[in-house]
């Protein structure tokens, strides 16, 4: 493994590996002082073309921990403003003694073509409405932790399923790892019938429902999403108060998915949409479980990257 560019490239074993990695990283953040020297001397470049306050905030948190040097690029100020390339960027960045470049972008694919022209390995950090494989792997983080296992079990996701790139990793990741994942929403923000066949992963079992019943009932992990209006090229149908109405998870579901069921979120949560305000007070809500995890997670992939074994 060179880069983490996307889960569909990833191994069940490649997976494991950074799960565990991340599981006996944990340890280091509960210490009085949370630090190690390991990579004392690195420099991460975080490169985010897009907001993002969870994972670019948990990278830089992981960075420290392990005693990394980070620069943070903000294209606002740059001289991609007077029209110099991505690219050109990146190569001048790495000409300062990059190790490792963390990158979010609007378009699908970035890191893939940067990954192709730099010597230095590439994390995706969410390219467009593609993978973003980080969140996948701190999900899964999360579940094995609160179930104990990530086989054999039925995940439900909810929700603008065709343009959420969390959706997209979790659909691989999930399966690869032993679980069956179905989706549901409202039907034009489920993925289309041709597409569905490159989110069907062997070893577990992939379900696009057009009734949140089917998809919810008997659920062992359900997870909400956001709308993700940014992408949507026309304006968004059905209103987000048609929306909440229909697919915004409220108690009256929780009769139907198993009991101490864990309720997931990417984030950012839209209160009151995909989950109603109830649905915080739920005990097996585990929203900021994921976002703690992100960072054992996002430690060992640097590790995995820049610490030399
Ligand atoms: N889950 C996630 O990617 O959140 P941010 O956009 O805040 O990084």
């Amino acid at each position: 493994m060179r880069h983490l560019l996307d889960i569909q490239s990833l191994s069940q074993e490649e997976i494991s590996e950074i799960l565990r990695l991340a599981e006996n990283l944990k340890e280091i953040l509960i210490r009085p002082i949370p630090k190690v020297p390991t990579l004392r001397g690195k420099l991460v470049l975080l490169l985010f073309y897009e907001p993002s306050t969870r994972t670019k905030f948990s990278f830089e948190r992981a960075c420290k921990v392990l005693s990394a040097d980070t620069m943070s690029f903000s294209a606002k100020g740059s001289s991609l403003e007077k029209g110099e390339t991505i690219l050109d960027t990146v190569k001048n960045l790495y000409a300062l003694g990059v190790n490792l470049l963390v990158i979010r972008h609007n378009l699908s694919g970035t890191p893939h073509f940067l990954a192709k022209h730099l010597k230095i390995p590439v994390v995706n950090a969410g390219d467009g409405i593609h993978e973003h494989p980080t969140q996948a792997l701190l999900d899964l983080l999360t579940v094995k932790e609160k179930l104990g296992t990530l086989s054999g079990l039925k995940v439900a996701i909810v929700g603008d399923i065709k343009h959420s790139r969390v959706a997209h990793s979790d659909i691989l990741a999930f399966q690869k790892m032993g679980s069956s994942v179905y989706v549901t929403g409202p039907a034009h923000l489920l993925p289309e019938p041709k597409e569905r066949e490159f989110f069907e992963v062997k070893s577990g079992g992939f379900k696009v429902c057009y009734k949140m019943e089917d998809a919810l009932k008997d659920a062992d992990v359900v997870m909400a999403l956001r709308i993700q209006r940014e992408r949507h090229g026309e304006p968004f149908i059905p209103a987000l108060k048609e929306y909440a109405e229909i697919f915004g998870l409220t108690p009256k579901y929780l009769e139907l998915i198993k009991e101490k069921a864990l309720l997931m979120h990417p984030g950012p949560i839209n209160w009151g949409v995909e989950l109603s305000y109830e649905m915080e007070k739920y005990p097996f809500q585990v929203i900021l479980d994921q976002v703690e995890n992100g960072v054992a997670v996002r430690m060992a992939v640097l590790l995995r990257f820049l610490s030399g074994d």
